[in-house]
């Protein structure tokens, strides 16, 4: 079958920071001379000490180790701040858009510089020192970009907890990390909608002593309980602290944030980022991937709680110096032309997105498009998980006028930055596919057997060597992360998702091959939904699958099985949703919740998730090798029940 093929366009190819042949001879030195190219690249920060050694790295099988730069000393907020206050002070680094039409707000270097200023000085008074963590937990807004450059600026490690989690989920990334301090606000607005967040820090600091000191944002300005002795209000701290605080001095391989993110199973994972790599990596892939130029307006629409968000609505883009466009809202209100509105009122020149969110704006048609003016636009960008390429064509055609490449970008919470994409001006685009490695970026398909799959073919997506923005650990547990990534395919770094080259190099993602699921570009553990089920005490057990979903990629189905002699019920039902949204958030609740008077195991005991897959995607008949099924019988009641008329 052949696939659509957009080329290079014409205008791109003489302007672009990279063409073809650079990347080329780019990609070639990046592997042959890791050391000189990661040395030229890192040039992209002000270091305050230069590092004499770029890479030390190895994954062998008995040891993986994993620094960059590592005698080098930087400050993240001085690269993402200082530098371009010092110049151009009076310009916006930030063009806040809140969820309410016509809420707005400019922030420039001057002002960002002097909030993180004071900011910084606010928590060492709350007695914050090099490397203590904080944790953050806020909606979109500046003073979130504020906490975090504010955390860099004197060497502490921040948190961000996205702001749609529970109070539970919550409480568990504040006890994991040990923070004595977070920033809150006292509410959040999405969609109209007011989100209690003051509220759930509350229920979640309750069990946990371990938090000293709330800063709290206004962001509504409603009525909150103030906890006398913990709590204050933002605002107040930063006027009596000092607008003067020079940029602490860290080392590259110093803690710059931690973020959680699931895994197949048990509890989120705290994946721990460093300064130096990290912020090499970010920076010159946000410069290459979307041919960022000086005056250049980019708008990233993730959330502050996810990596994306780190990454390149934040430390990339502002490391280069970028406008940026943050947005607080969801894109379907007040409705479908809200971010389309926003690109033509900033005059947006990059748009980074996730395909859940064009999905979903495909079904309002073009019209909400049409309205506006996104003439502006230059380089469109897709993350989270695979676009379909219906999805990439209306993106491509109707929202970038069919101008525009569209950047599919590859990576994970835990690389740190993007592992494969194309560059606008180097590469040809498929639909549908993340292209080719960044440089230095050496990715491996692996058989089960771990035999090379060579030239075209599919396996296990593993990288051979590590990268500058790689997580250094699991925070806390070490050996969690070396079985995670490094005991799969022993000598590789192994991504969970599995990918198909073809006979052009380029790479396919076909998804996760383990217990991941992804949910609108969401990463949840399928683990962590089954135990917030089984915690209901009418629920014996359940098995939780992803199903394809028309807008979300994939939905959650829920099998369950009750304890003898509870009645199933639509009103249980709502209480396992409820559950789950308390114990992580809604992006959690299941789409579909069926009852399973058994699960489908195998001999000794497992759950075979893979019948329950096949089964949630509505294929009936067809489950594969079922040998290993204790009693079928299981299964042929499972599918009766999912098939009755709802
Ligand atoms: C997982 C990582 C990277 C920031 C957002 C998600 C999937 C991510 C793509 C893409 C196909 C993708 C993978 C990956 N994924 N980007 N462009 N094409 N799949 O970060 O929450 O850590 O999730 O998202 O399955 O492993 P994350």
């Amino acid at each position: 079958m052949s696939q659509p093929v957009f080329p290079v366009p014409a205008a791109l190819k003489s302007t672009a920071h990279v063409d073809a042949q650079a990347y080329q001879e780019l990609y070639r030195r990046s592997l042959d001379d890791p050391e000189g190219f990661w040395r030229e690249q890192a040039q992209i920060l002000d270091w305050a000490k230069p590092f004499t050694s770029v890479k030390n790295t190895r994954y062998s099988p008995d040891e993986v180790a994993i620094e960059w730069f590592a005698d080098g000393r930087l400050n993240a907020s001085f690269n993402c701040l200082d530098r371009h206050a010092r110049d151009r002070g009076g310009d916006a680094a930030i063009l806040w858009e809140g969820d309410t039409p016509g809420d707005s707000r400019t922030v420039t270097w001057n002002d960002l510089k002097q909030e993180v200023s004071r900011l910084a000085n606010a928590l060492k008074a709350l007695g914050v020192r090099k490397g203590d963590f904080v944790s953050v937990y806020l909606p979109v807004v500046p003073e979130a970009i504020a906490a975090m450059l504010a955390c860099a600026r004197i060497g502490a490690v921040h948190s961000v907890v996205f702001s749609g989690f529970s109070a539970q989920a919550l409480a568990g990334r504040i006890e994991d990390c040990r923070s004595r301090v977070l920033i809150t606000a006292d509410e959040g607005l999405r969609a109209g909608k007011h989100v209690p967040l003051k509220k759930n820090v509350d229920v979640a600091l309750e069990s946990l002593p371990v938090v000293e000191h709330v800063l709290v944002v206004r962001r509504t300005g409603c009525e909150v309980p103030m906890t006398a002795g913990r709590d204050r209000w933002y605002d107040e701290a930063l006027a009596e602290a000092s607008v003067d605080s020079p940029p602490v001095e860290v080392g590259a391989e110093d803690p710059l944030f931690v973020l959680y993110t699931s895994g197949s199973t048990g509890k989120p994972k705290g994946m721990l980022h460093t300064t130096g790599g990290y912020l090499v990596h970010a920076a010159a892939s946000f410069r290459a991937m979307f041919d960022y130029h000086p005056g250049d307006v980019h708008f990233c629409t993730a959330d502050v709680g996810w990596v994306t968000a780190h990454t390149y609505l934040i430390y990339g883009p502002l490391a280069n110096g970028a406008t940026i466009v943050l947005f607080e809202g969801v894109p379907t209100w007040p409705d479908a032309s809200r971010w389309w509105q926003i690109i033509e009122t900033y005059k947006v020149n990059i748009f980074y997105t996730a395909p859940t969110a064009i999905r979903s704006l495909m079904r309002d048609g073009e019209g909400p498009v049409r309205r506006h003016d996104l003439s502006s636009l230059r380089i469109m960008g897709s993350v989270g998980e695979p676009i379909n390429p219906e999805a990439w064509i209306w993106y491509h055609e109707v929202v970038g006028g069919g101008r525009c490449p569209i950047i599919d970008t590859y990576w994970q919470t835990e690389t740190g930055a993007v592992l494969l994409c194309p560059l606008p001006g180097a590469m040809d685009l498929k639909p549908g596919s993340a292209a080719k490695p960044f440089f230095g970026v050496r990715p491996v398909l692996l058989a089960g057997d771990g035999t090379i799959v060579e030239g075209e073919g599919a396996g296990n997506l593993c990288f051979a060597d590590s990268w500058p923005g790689q997580a250094r650990t699991i925070l806390g547990d070490r050996e969690r992360f070396l079985k995670t990534y490094f005991s799969t395919f022993p000598g590789y770094y192994f991504t969970g998702d599995g990918a198909r080259r073809d006979e052009d190099g380029y790479y396919w993602i076909t998804g996760r091959l383990d217990d991941v699921i992804n949910v609108s570009g969401h990463r949840l553990g399928t683990v962590e939904v089954e135990s917030a089920l089984a915690s209901h005490p009418s629920v014996a057990e359940a098995a939780v699958v992803g199903m394809p979903h028309e807008i979300k990629g994939q939905g959650i189905f829920a099998f369950v099985t009750l304890k003898d002699g509870v009645a199933e019920s639509d009103n249980l039902r709502r209480d396992l949703v409820q559950v789950v949204r308390t114990r992580i958030g809604p992006i959690a609740t299941p789409d579909r919740i069926e009852w399973a008077p058994q699960l489908p195991k195998n001999r000794s005991g497992k759950i075979l998730r893979r019948i329950l897959t096949r089964i949630a995607a509505g294929d009936y008949e067809n489950h594969g090798d079922t040998s290993t099924v204790a009693d079928p019988t299981v299964v042929a009641e499972i599918v009766r029940r999912v098939q009755l008329p709802k």
